[in-house]
């Protein structure tokens, strides 16, 4: 018997699959880590956590499935993408590594885009403009304000490839999460030599980049005694996790959007050429597909909005499932929510506004209003900024046929309908429910040449079980809403600004 894994080494939480060669689940096993936020805009978490939560869902699904350690042929890793774990000479963490949504380098993006001589000269080194979560910036700041820790640096790994190099020894990559450092020349699927050269930072500090199907190496003797795996046990490219969740719910080919709603939000949609946002919204990275490209919005704070508002409000509801006492709380308010929105900036925002200093609100609050109305104004308010992200893709000219909705957050009726009526296009789901460790198990199938190629994977496993119309009615009221939503981020950019500057 061959069976796969895959391991998606998330921000709340690390899980694990094992998949069958025809596709199917056999089981699946997670654990949760801690973050933490030592500052208002920082984000951060210990590599060391990955790894444990690694062994512990690996073991615990293999044990679950019934199956002998011999028949996993292959491992395939997806993880948040634009992590940085610094590492010394010796393998050991130098530092806790900064997260895709920590925000503390706004001064290394400048510093970036003037060295690579403007912002159009880097868009055109890398196809994307500096991003604070992004990963050259977090270098940048290391160099700057924790010099001593640089200088024991001489690797930077992504979070998945951390667990990878504890694996296989190997420091290897794969092209889409390596998109994400801001390093790479996305038309070649190549360290940019280029910016390296600029940002006066050396190539040996990066891993090798693979294509997401390729074999980049096998367990470890150590590693596979700790996993209770076999050292014939291959572990494939992998992909970072927005990637990741396109293979595995099979936006492999244009004219599908697949929206993500898990601690981000993500709108992302394939293109078979590099095509760029000029503006620098969308950014443009390799998929995981070989020789393919994509284009995605982010939005940082999706279902994490919703989760902050039950750890940080709602900690002592007496009901088993808060998320869904909310849910139904939300369900019964109208569209709208009698005037309340949202803006879900809690981490700052990625797309469209790039704004390390926007912040979450509530604007519209009256006497009238309920929790269950600012549960739904919550979800509202983040279907909006995902649809800031649709509406520049409309904008490009990216054709969108169907919308398959993935995530923590689509699991919620209301949450599918109310994309359905914000985005207003049909909102379907497909049988594969778990996005990107299905994806890189697919993944690792092709790698170990269970299927042809990825598109040949996708086709054969994964399939529309579900579809949610756009209510008409609905769909104007949010048509209404959309521009009031929008505009609140132009009044309030400001008065964000002087926040940060007072409290930091
Ligand atoms: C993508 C991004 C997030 C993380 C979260 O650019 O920053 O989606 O990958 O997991």
């Amino acid at each position: 018997m061959s069976v796969f894994l895959g391991v998606d080494i998330g921000t709340s939480g690390a899980k694990t699959l094992v998949m069958d060669a025809r596709g199917a689940i056999l089981s699946e096993a997670s654990a949760t880590y801690p973050l933490y936020h030592p500052k208002p805009l920082w984000s951060e978490q210990d590599p060391e956590d990955w790894w444990r939560a690694s062994v512990k869902t690996i073991r615990s699904a293999v044990r679950k499935a019934k199956v002998k350690p011999a028949d996993v042929k292959a491992i395939g890793l997806s993880g948040q993408m634009h992590g940085s774990v610094f590492l010394d000479k010796n393998n050991r963490v130098v530092r806790r590594a900064l997260l895709w949504n920590d925000q503390r380098t706004a001064a290394e993006c400048d510093e970036i885009e003037r060295r690579a001589g403007g912002r159009r000269q880097l868009i055109r080194m890398v196809a994307n403009p500096a991003l604070s979560g992004f990963t050259a910036p977090k270098i940048l700041w290391l160099r700057n304000r924790e010099p001593r820790n640089f200088d024991k640096t001489v690797k930077v790994l992504l979070p998945k490839d951390d667990v990878r190099r504890r694996m296989t020894g190997e420091f290897a990559t794969d092209v889409s999460d390596a998109s994400g450092m801001l390093l790479l020349d996305i038309a070649k699927r190549k360290w940019s030599k280029k910016l390296l050269s600029k940002l006066e930072l050396d190539e040996s500090l990066l891993a090798e980049c693979f294509e997401s199907d390729a074999v980049t190496g096998q367990l470890t003797r150590q590693a596979a005694k700790q996993l209770g795996l076999t050292t014939d046990c291959k572990v494939v490219g992998g992909a970072g996790d927005c990637a990741a969740n396109a293979v595995g719910t099979g936006v492999v080919k244009k004219g599908i959007l697949s929206t993500s709603i898990g601690t981000s939000g993500v709108m992302f949609v394939h293109s078979d050429e590099v095509q760029i946002d000029p503006a620098g919204r969308l950014h443009t990275f390799c998929h995981a597909v070989p020789g393919k490209w994509h284009m995605m919005g982010v939005s940082l704070t999706a279902g994490g909005a919703l989760q902050w508002f039950v750890d940080s409000l709602c900690a002592d509801l007496k009901a088993s499932d808060p998320y869904e006492l909310l849910n139904r709380e939300a369900a019964a308010v109208p569209p709208g929510s009698e005037g309340l929105l949202f803006l879900p900036y809690l981490a700052g925002e990625r797309t469209p506004h790039a704004d390390p200093h926007a912040r979450g609100c509530f604007v519209g609050l009256t006497l009238k209003h309920t929790r269950g109305h600012m549960a739904r104004a919550i979800m509202e308010g983040v279907t909006f900024a995902m649809r800031d992200s649709l509406a520049i893709i409309a904008e490009l000219g990216v054709p969108v046929r169907q919308v398959r909705t993935s995530g923590g957050g689509s699991k919620s009726d209301l949450w599918r309908q109310l994309q359905a009526d914000v985005f207003g296009k049909k909102a379907v789901t497909i049988n594969a429910e778990q996005g990107p460790a299905y994806g890189v198990a697919l993944l690792a199938a092709v790698g170990a040449g269970e299927f042809k190629s990825v598109p040949e994977a996708c086709a054969a496993t994964i399939h529309v079980v579900s579809e949610t119309a756009t209510q008409r009615k609905v769909k104007a009221v949010y048509d209404r809403a959309f521009p009031l939503y929008q505009g609140l981020y132009k009044s309030l950019r400001g008065d964000f600004q002087s926040i940060s500057q007072q409290f930091g």
